[in-house]
């Protein structure tokens, strides 16, 4: 059997002959046949706006790979610092590379005190901190006006460091704000993780302490959030990038995408709906009202995988070692319950919906003291890296900007007419 596909135009009679390549068929050859007649898809849901080299996703079976990487091994044996260089550069490092990295990534962590005093404490009170992060990531910009120069591949590089080591500052920086905590500096002697564990905890102790099975846990999941391809954040980035926008502007944008309920923002609906649930006895009338449509079972189902997602069973193994430390969070019992509940529903089972990553890691984040509110940017802080390898892959690739058609359903021409004249 040929790979590829026949289209034929019942109004001309006319054919084309489309190869399969990758799993894809090109629109342009399509667009040679039909000029004019455009593909009705408006989540993507069809639609590979891509090719990339970077991660790997396969939603029948639950496989996710970075770069070639079965997640589980770089979950069991790498750490993020690792894996985002892997995003970045496309290969594992050597020990030499490795050190290179670690040692830019700690040297870049300082922010400016202007972004700190005149821009992050210019917020109101009570600002969710993953609105200081957006804002605040966009402002490095003006920062950095170099970083305009997208075209520089050592630019380009400086600024992917500088977003990388600064996202775990700046999201510190809101939540220290938004507790009316002092700002803390970051520690160049302390790994990526102890360091945000510190810049987030720190008080009045001359250096940070922490369980090293904690931030091993956080590194975990640092490494399960760095990338997923072309979820709604990353098709951000790489949309506004193909603009040739800086980088700071692009990853503000992709922030901003993970900022909703049904990205990012899910790992804090799922804290607030098992604490809304309350108890037990109310897990049936939940979720008989989600099958009545009165909302959703957050932290469940996702638009790839029709299995389980391969993260949210890493993450599940990993609670059970934070709990150790930090004693068991009083909502995983619920938690348990309704994955059980659910998932022996014939309504969850014959939509595939099983739980995702986001649905037991904010049991961890709220564990070790993580306020709700900073669930969204915990999930940010990893990402940048995965939304750089797009930025960068993207503008290897030198794609056009992105611009899709529409189909227009408005009304057809009509004359103006002046207010006085209008019913
Ligand atoms: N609870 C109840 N019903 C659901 C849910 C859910 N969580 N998710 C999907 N459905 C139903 C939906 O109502 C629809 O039913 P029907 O066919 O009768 O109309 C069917 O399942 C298909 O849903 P869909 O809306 O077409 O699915 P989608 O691919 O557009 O949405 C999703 C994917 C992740 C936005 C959605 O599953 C959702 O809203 N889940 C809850 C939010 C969540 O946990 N998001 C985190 C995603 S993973 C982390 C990340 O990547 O950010």
């Amino acid at each position: 059997m040929a790979e590829s596909i026949t289209i034929t135009d019942n109004r001309t009679g006319e054919s084309i002959e489309i190869p399969i390549v990758n799993g894809g068929v090109d629109s342009g050859a399509w667009s040679k046949l039909l000029p004019g007649i455009w593909f009705s898809d408006p989540s993507f849901g069809t639609t590979a706006a891509a090719s990339s080299a970077i991660t790997e996703l396969d939603g029948e079976q639950g496989i996710l790979r970075y770069r070639g990487y079965p997640i589980e091994q770089l979950a069991e044996k790498s750490t993020y610092l690792e894996v985002a260089y892997l995003l970045i550069h496309g290969e594992l490092p050597t020990t030499e590379q490795y050190d290179a990295w670690v040692h830019e990534i700690t040297y870049h962590t300082y922010i400016h005190e202007h972004i700190r005093k005149r821009f992050l404490e210019g917020f109101h009170y009570n600002a969710h901190p993953m609105g200081m992060l957006v804002s605040s990531v966009a402002a490095l910009s003006t920062f950095y006006p170099e970083a305009k120069d997208i075209e520089d591949p050592d630019n380009r590089m400086k600024q992917t460091v500088r977003l990388i080591a600064k996202l775990p500052t700046l999201a510190a920086a809101a939540h220290r704000f938004s507790v009316g905590m002092p700002f803390v500096y970051p520690d160049n002697s302390l790994d990526f993780a102890t360091n945000f564990l510190s810049m987030m905890f720190k008080v009045a102790e001359p250096r940070f302490e922490c369980d090293p099975r904690l931030t091993r846990a956080l590194d975990i999941l640092f490494i399960l959030h760095a990338d997923h391809e072309q979820n709604c954040s990353t098709t951000a980035a790489r949309v506004v990038g193909s603009s040739h926008a800086d980088p700071y502007s692009t990853m503000a944008a992709a922030c901003a995408g993970l900022y909703g309920p049904r990205h990012g923002g899910a790992n804090e609906a799922v804290l607030n709906m098992l604490t809304e649930i309350g108890s037990y006895d109310r897990i049936d009338d939940f979720i008989r009202g989600v099958k009545q449509g009165s909302g959703r079972l957050m932290g469940f189902g996702h638009r790839v995988y029709k299995s389980y997602d391969p993260r949210a069973k890493i993450i599940k193994e990993a609670a059970y070692e934070v709990f150790e430390v930090t004693g068991k969070n009083p909502l995983l019992d619920m938690a348990l319950k309704l994955e059980e509940v659910a998932l022996a529903d014939d309504y969850f089972v014959s939509r595939k919906l099983y739980p995702n990553v986001d649905f037991y890691s904010g049991l961890i984040y709220q564990a070790m003291g993580f306020p709700v509110e900073m669930f969204t940017v915990m999930f940010a802080i990893p990402r940048v890296s995965g939304w750089l390898s797009h930025w960068l892959e993207a503008l290897q690739q030198n794609t056009r900007i992105s611009r899709p058609r529409q189909l227009y359903v408005g009304a057809a021409q009509r004359d103006y007419v002046g207010i006085d004249a209008r019913d």
